[in-house]
């Protein structure tokens, strides 16, 4: 949902501040009104559980809100600079002083309410509820929301996990790596040989297990065999499935099936980056053998 503001709202009157305070709400009156609505799941924290927190969390600084940009990555996530957020902050932040003076819609909500109904919104929404004022900011960088927003967007596994960063970060930096692993097939479907070098971490110890089952070692090596396998292989089209990433400080790994047919099953494939001078490397990539006779032999032969 967009919201907007115009500087011919001028917010003299008491009629454009209500404007203004209902554009501004529409999307958590619209996520309260889905709550009653949408059926209970399971895993969506309760509000006995998140009221608690709310208090003691601290409000981290809003990560990057542009969904296709944010691969830039940052190894605990919400550390990168808040420039986009700043600008569109900008906008809000003069209508949002206006609109403090006079009772927000939000402050009669239930606290509860509030936080529970956050669990249902969306990416986008949430990082634009969390600028509209104070009050929003924090209940929008309440960790259960967005615990609840990473098993609805990524996966209901690493439930037991404590992120360091609490879980707005690990939502952040899942979210980069994952936009990271994506760039590894959009590199292999260009077949471009400049953008796989620079995928990679220039060592001697990064390795590379091909879906031939050869294996190569050190960056010089594995570098070659893209060259080759770009040369030689015929333009495949394929679907990656099942994406799922841990993250931690300075290394995660990312697991995923491949589809080049659907009726072939899928290639199991491991991605393990490594972050270095601001951005994630490939330093390690292993993928399930073609389950073909003909490879295996070739593989034999070459291998003995
Ligand atoms: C946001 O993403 C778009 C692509 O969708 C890109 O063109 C733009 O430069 C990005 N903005 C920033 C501030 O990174
Ligand atoms: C990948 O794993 C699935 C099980 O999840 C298995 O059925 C399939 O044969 C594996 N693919 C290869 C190429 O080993």
């Amino acid at each position: 949902m967009e919201i907007s503001y115009t500087p011919s709202i001028a917010l003299q009157s008491h009629q454009s501040l209500i404007i203004a305070t209902i554009v501004t709400l529409l999307p958590l009156l619209l996520a309260v009104r889905s709550l009653f609505k949408r059926p209970h799941k399971s895993n969506v924290s309760t509000p006995a559980t998140s009221s608690g927190k709310e208090e003691t969390r601290q409000a981290t600084p809003s990560s990057s809100c542009n969904a296709s940009s944010d691969s830039a990555a940052f190894p605990n996530g919400g550390k990168a600079g808040p420039a986009e957020e700043d600008m569109v902050t900008a906008d809000v932040s003069k209508v949002v002083a206006e609109m403090q003076s006079g009772a927000s819609m939000m402050e009669l909500l239930v606290p509860e309410i509030t936080t529970h109904a956050l669990s249902y919104l969306d990416y986008p929404s949430l990082c634009r509820l969390s600028m509209t004022n104070s009050m929003m900011r924090k209940a929008a960088n309440d960790d259960n929301a967005w615990k609840a927003l990473y098993h609805k967007d990524f996966t209901f596994e690493q439930d037991s996990v404590a992120p360091v960063n609490g879980w707005k970060a690990y939502y952040a930096a899942t979210r980069a790596i994952i936009n990271v692993n994506t760039e590894f097939f959009n590199i292999i479907r260009d077949r471009s040989l400049p953008a796989m070098s620079c995928f990679w971490l220039n060592a001697d110890y990064v390795k590379c297990i091909h879906a031939s089952g050869a294996h190569y070692s050190g960056y010089n090596s594995v570098i070659r065999s893209w060259q080759v396998a770009f040369n030689w292989e015929q333009e495949v089209d394929f679907q990656v499935r099942d994406v799922r990433a841990r993250v931690l400080t300075d290394m995660a790994w990312v697991t995923m099936k491949t589809f080049v047919d659907m009726d072939s099953g899928p290639f199991n494939m491991t991605n393990v980056f490594e972050f270095h001078h601001g951005r994630w490397y490939l330093v390690h990539h292993h993928s399930s053998v073609m389950l073909r006779a003909e490879v295996d032999m070739e593989q034999q032969i070459v291998h003995e």
